[in-house]
Formats: C-alpha cells, sequence, structure tokens
C-alpha cells in the first residue's frame, strides 16, 4: 500500500543507472541496481573459484551470500567488490548467472524486500517492469542505438585516454570492442528463456540516442 515504485529497464549503455539516481534524488527516493546485484553474486561464484555456467552452484551461491548494494558501494560478504564487480572477468560470466532460473528468483524476492523495506524506490534493471514490479506506478523502457551506448560506456569508464595515449588502444578501437561486447550481452539478455529484456506492458519507450541526459530526466519526470 502506497508503494511508489518507478521501473526503469534497458540495454547495458542506454543511461539506466544515472538516470535512475537523478529521478530518485528528484522524487526523495532511493534508487536499487539491480544490474549490481546479477553483478555480485558472478563476483562471488568466480571468487569461490566455480564454474558461472554451473547452474547449481550458482544458485547456492545466490542464496547464501550477503549482498548490499546501497551507498554507491557494493558490500559482497562484506568485502568492497565496487570496482570488481565492473571489471571484464564479472561482464564475462554475468550474463549466464542472470540467465540462471533460480538465481533470478532469489534476487527477486530481495529486489521486492528492499522496496518493501523503503516503501518504495526507483528499481532498474531488465525485468523490472515485466517481472518484479509490474504494477509500477511509471514503466521506462530505455532504447538508444548501439554504438552511442559505446561512446557512452566508454566515456564514463574513461579507460582509454580520447588521445589514444598509453594502454596501445585508441579510442575508435576501444568504442569497438565495447561495442562487440555490448552485442553480445544483449543478445544473450534478451533471448534468454527467464525473463528476457521486453518492452513492458504500459511502459513508455524513450529512446535516449539524440536526447541529452538533463532532456531524459524531463521525460521521465513528466511521467511521474
Ligand atoms: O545493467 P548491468 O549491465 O549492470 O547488468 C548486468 C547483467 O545483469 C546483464 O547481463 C543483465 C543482467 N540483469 C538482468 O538480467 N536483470 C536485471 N534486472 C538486471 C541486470
Amino acid at each position: 500500500m502506497g508503494v511508489r515504485v518507478i521501473a526503469i529497464d534497458g540495454p547495458a549503455g542506454s543511461g539506466k543507472s544515472t538516470l535512475a539516481q537523478a529521478v530518485a534524488d528528484r522524487l526523495g527516493l532511493e534508487c536499487l541496481d539491480t544490474g549490481a546485484m546479477y553483478r555480485a553474486v558472478a563476483f562471488a561464484v568466480l571468487r569461490a573459484g566455480g564454474d558461472p555456467s554451473d547452474d547449481d552452484f550458482a544458485a547456492a551461491v545466490a542464496r547464501t551470500i550477503d549482498v548490499n548494494v546501497d551507498a554507491g558501494q557494493v558490500l559482497v560478504d562484506g568485502v568492497d567488490a565496487t570496482v570488481e564487480i565492473r571489471g571484464p572477468s564479472v561482464d564475462r560470466a554475468v550474463s549466464l548467472v542472470a540467465a540462471n532460473p533460480e538465481v533470478r528468483a532469489e534476487l527477486v524476492v530481495r529486489q521486492r524486500e528492499w522496496v518493501r523495506r523503503r516503501g518504495g524506490g526507483v528499481v532498474e534493471g531488465r525485468d523490472i517492469g515485466t517481472v518484479v514490479f509490474p504494477d509500477a506506478e511509471v514503466k521506462v523502457h530505455l532504447v538508444a542505438d548501439p554504438a552511442v551506448r559505446a561512446q557512452r560506456r566508454v566515456d564514463q569508464s574513461g579507460t582509454p585516454p580520447p588521445e589514444g595515449a598509453g594502454g596501445g588502444r585508441t579510442y575508435d578501437e576501444a568504442v569497438e570492442s565495447v561495442a562487440e561486447d555490448i552485442a553480445r550481452r544483449d543478445r544473450i539478455d534478451s533471448t534468454r528463456q527467464a525473463s528476457p529484456l521486453l518492452k513492458a506492458p504500459g511502459a513508455v519507450v524513450i529512446d535516449t540516442t539524440e536526447l541529452t541526459f538533463d532532456e531524459t530526466v524531463e521525460q521521465v519526470m513528466r511521467l511521474v
């Protein structure tokens, strides 16, 4: 009752996280990055020396770990994994873990609990409007051109300097490699059996390819 949920779904690099945070700030709500929870499970599986495609193992890890994703920090069983969950090994493993129905079932329970305790929130992911909160007050489905998403990811991580100095990779090469990784994850995330990324009934599609960040925030605030 009176639980206010704003659901934001979309593919990697569509700008969900920054948007969700800005909307949450405007509304005085907290924001939950559910992708960080799937990443935390992948991190814990790798850390335990497990194989991310071993479904029983990953499910057991999901049920037993302590994950805390508040305040921009990700703690996995008390270990600060904020940086590592965005690293290349977790990037490679996370789609496998997120395709596991038992892992999903466990995390969905935790996500609903997180929102219930706070009386609401801005929740971002892939299945928020379809599965986790089908009755959310506002549902947003973000899309953006894949090349633009790759560029934003590289700009955000700041990994290779745009000048191409150091590391031997030019900016364009970095964008290309990120674009390949995004395309691979999009394919897995939208074709998997368990809760694929789909537009939820009632979701409003916002294409951010040609929008500035502020324009995107304004569009969502109008829906609210
Ligand atoms: O948004 P992200 O890139 O941090 O998400 C990491 C992975 O988790 C990605 O492969 C999609 C998956 N994911 C999911 O399946 N369901 C969610 N609600 C959130 C993320």
